[in-house]
């Protein structure tokens, strides 16, 4: 087997994301451990919603055992032949024992058919989620392969070495596993821990100062997951790697216990709200308003729950806000109401900028609700909340409309709305949820 070419020179002066050093052949990143994987500098949308500025990588590696060798992931399916190429110059394809799916999103798998008509022999194994999703991807061909689920505690022995599995479903999608190779004390996160940087000097060490990117990844990857990411670090943070190999940017190797403790402050960061912090719950009320009309709802909304002992209330007005900053604040909030004129049959744009802006946010089992003022239809409270129940938020009372300006009994139910709300945030309204026929009926 021809021994693999020396990683490119690292350039100290060049900044990170640096993509023009010579793309390097398989990688040696620990003794019979080599990353093969593939370079993309010139991406710069990631699954439509992320810019790339900095490009991104896929790694994938290969494990040399005594029982043979291992494939930990693959590519997109653009760069098959480039990984193909690297895997070549470290092991021939009759001695694949064993692939690895640590995740099934195409980023990953798009060269595994290729790879799987090289190597029919290999057994595959991966999450029991990722089983239907590998089924899909694979049609008709699944069945002529071995193909397995495993989940934490299973492991393989690979005679010298051994694998062993953890489950960690949302770190990015249900199937996520990590995969733990001993006794080399490596990890293989897959998207935990990942960058969306390409940099062909490829280890943390060497690229310069990444932060940036490591946090722009994991706002826009994993904070709307950011419960399980805290679940997932709990499991594997114990484990005490030596190495930390992502499936996206730079391999931490430099010190992993200090990445684990990065992470832990990006999800800690975005998790104490103002209400948390005093020791009681958060509610944002959101609204646009054409009129002034929904603005007073969302006053007296406001002004009622502010009536609920230990219900921190924060009232914002949408017009010409820029809504990066609401990020933070909705994903340490415990409920967000969002107040909308209609206006052609739809909410307006400021709100639907902001319902947009949610598919970043860990939602989930948020308290929800919509209010708005109407000429004639008022069909933007249902939109609302449809959106709102598609983000898996929690709507415990129906929207609030009212026709034309206010009245003072509206007002007065208005602030009843907003009592009711913050009584189901503390606890002391009866739990309940509105059925998604019945807003559709209303
Ligand atoms: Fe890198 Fe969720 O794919």
């Amino acid at each position: 087997m021809p021994a693999p070419p020396p990683p490119p020179p690292a350039d100290p002066a060049a900044p990170p994301g640096f993509a023009a050093a010579p793309s390097p052949g398989a990688v040696e990143v620990r003794e019979g451990l080599h990353w093969i994987g593939a370079l993309d500098p010139g991406l710069r949308s990631f699954d439509v919603i992320l810019q790339t500025e900095l490009g991104t990588s896929y790694n994938a590696y290969a494990l040399r055992c005594s029982a043979g060798v291992v494939i930990i992931d693959t590519v997109k399916a653009a760069f098959t032949a480039e990984f193909l190429a690297r895997l070549e110059q470290v092991a021939r394809y009759d001695e694949i024992t064993l692939i690895v799916l640590n995740h099934l999103e195409p980023d990953h798998t798009g060269a595994l058919p290729a790879l799987l008509a090289r190597a029919p022999q290999a057994r595959v194994v991966l999450s029991p989620r990722g089983l239907p999703m590998l089924r899909a991807l694979l049609g008709a061909g699944f069945e002529r392969y071995d193909i397995g689920p495993v989940t934490t505690g299973d492991a393989v022995d690979l005679g010298d070495r051994r694998l062993s599995f953890f489950t960690t479903p949302y770190v990015h999608w249900p199937d996520t596993q990590c995969t733990w190779l001993e006794p080399d004390r490596v990890l293989f996160t897959c998207d935990l821990m990942g960058s969306h940087m390409c940099d062909a000097r490829l280890f943390d060490d060497l690229v310069g100062d990444f932060s940036g990117a490591q946090a722009h990844y994991y706002d826009c990857i994993m904070r709307p997951f950011r419960s399980f990411v805290t679940t997932a670090l709990d499991l594997l943070e114990p484990l005490a790697p030596s190495l930390i190999a992502p499936a996206h940017g730079p391999i931490l190797r430099s010190d992993p216990q200090a990445a684990f403790r990065h992470y832990r402050a990006l999800t800690a960061a975005r998790g104490a709200g103002r209400g948390a912090a005093a020791g009681g719950r958060s509610l944002l009320v959101f609204y646009a308003s054409a009129y002034g009309a929904t603005a007073r709802l969302a006053q007296a909304i406001e002004a009622g729950a502010e009536t609920e002992p230990g219900v921190h209330v924060s009232m914002i007005d949408l017009q010409a806000q820029q809504l990066g900053p609401f990020a933070d604040l909705i994903e340490a909030a415990d409920g967000i109401v969002l107040g909308s004129p209609t206006i052609n049959g739809d909410a307006v744009r400021p709100v639907w900028d902001l319902l947009t802006r949610l598919a970043d946010v860990e939602t989930r089992g948020k308290l929800g609700a919509a209010f708005g003022t109407f000429g004639w239809s008022g069909e933007a409270v249902r939109l609302i909340e449809a959106r709102l129940q598609g983000l898996k938020m929690r709507l415990p009372e129906p929207g609030l409309r009212v026709r034309m300006h206010p009245s003072e009994a509206d007002l007065a139910e208005a602030h009843a709305f907003g009592q009711r709300l913050a009584a189901h945030l503390t606890g002391r309204a009866e739990s309940r949820e509105v059925d998604f026929a019945e807003l559709a009926s209303r």
